[in-house]
């Protein structure tokens, strides 16, 4: 309970103070974003994608803005698992907020090993599987855009932990619901959605992509319409909760996400542009519900549904 609203929500065994959390990749552990906001303001702490051996991610240019958002070809570069146990994890271990981990891997065996390594780690409260990421040309979204691949790592990394577990789908496929039924087959206890959307951004001075890779992950406010109505289709297809991102900048489009079908909401790009975002999205939350009588932000969730509403 924080002020007159109670803002807890629940995600698997998970139990949110409230339900901002940090999109994957846009926050890193939260140690440089510590010295602008109290951590502990949070609902949860996800970290960027951590695989079984370091990545040293793609060549650049690997980032650029365009006038309709950021397109970025990180290529999930990381120190491995066992460095992000050592340096990372020892260290958000001392801060107050659930930890979250994202799992990335090349194969199914890669993402089983970070999972049985991160699940003897009592500071991990919650894994994020992310077979989504379209920066790499081994793994990443490979899984994510066929339903019995996605089932496939899901079933391996299920038998490896009894951690909550959350599955973190990608918008590049034809039917997003298809794979989250999927997934919430295979033991998914949570759904993420959306990663970034595949893009590309042409330098017409030297008629070459901008990018090194050509292809690139577009995030920011302009995903956001793609992104509500992918949370929509998915909320209203699983019993699981879904976590929804993809360009939240304020609460008010935090309250789309969760009127659309979320029960809990990620901030990503807009962290780069302020990295006090998360904790506005909170306070502004907070505030929303009040303003219209809410007393649990939890009544949020698919409110916007025809049989549903405030
Ligand atoms: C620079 C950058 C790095 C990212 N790295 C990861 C990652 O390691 N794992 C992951 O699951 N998603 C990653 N993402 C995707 C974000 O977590 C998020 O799903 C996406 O950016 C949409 O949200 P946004 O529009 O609020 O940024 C990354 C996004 C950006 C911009």
């Amino acid at each position: 309970m924080s002020g007159r609203v109670d803002m807890g929500v629940r995600i698997g065994e998970l139990e949110l103070r409230n339900p901002v959390m940090t999109a994957s990749g846009t926050f890193g552990s939260g140690r440089e974003y510590a010295q602008f906001v109290d951590l502990s303001r949070l609902g949860a702490v996800v970290t960027k994608g951590v695989s079984v051996d370091s990545w040293a991610g793609n060549e650049g240019p690997r980032i650029v803005e365009t006038p309709s958002g950021m397109l970025n070809s990180i290529g999930l570069q990381n120190p491995g698992v066992e460095q992000f146990c050592e340096n990372d994890l020892a260290w958000l271990a001392g801060q107050d907020v659930p930890v979250v981990v994202n799992v990335v891997g090349h194969s199914v065996d890669e993402y089983v090993a970070v999972t049985e390594r991160l699940d003897a780690e009592a500071a991990v409260s919650a894994l994020e599987v992310n077979i989504s990421c379209p920066n790499v040309d081994a793994g990443g979204m490979v899984f994510g855009t066929s339903c019995p691949a996605a089932a496939e790592v899901v079933r391996a990394v299920r038998r490896a932990t009894r951690k909550t577990l959350i599955v973190k789908l990608s918008p590049n496929v034809t039917d997003i619901a298809e794979i989250a039924r999927a997934v919430e087959a295979q033991g998914a206890d949570a759904i993420s959605l959306v990663n970034t959307l595949l893009g590309m951004a042409i330098d017409t001075r030297t008629r070459r992509p901008v990018l090194a890779r050509g292809f690139g992950g577009l995030s920011g406010p302009a995903i956001r319409p793609v992104a509500v109505r992918m949370v929509w289709q998915v909320a209203r297809a699983v019993d699981v909760p879904v976590i929804g991102m993809g360009g939240i900048t304020d609460a008010r489009d935090a309250a789309e996400f969760m009127l659309a079908g979320a029960t809990a909401v990620a901030v990503g790009t807009a962290n780069f542009m302020d990295p006090t975002s998360t904790v506005g999205v909170v306070v502004g939350l907070e505030r929303y519900c009040e303003a219209h009588g809410i007393e649990r932000v939890a009544h949020l969730v698919g409110a916007a549904w025809p049989e549903k509403g405030l």
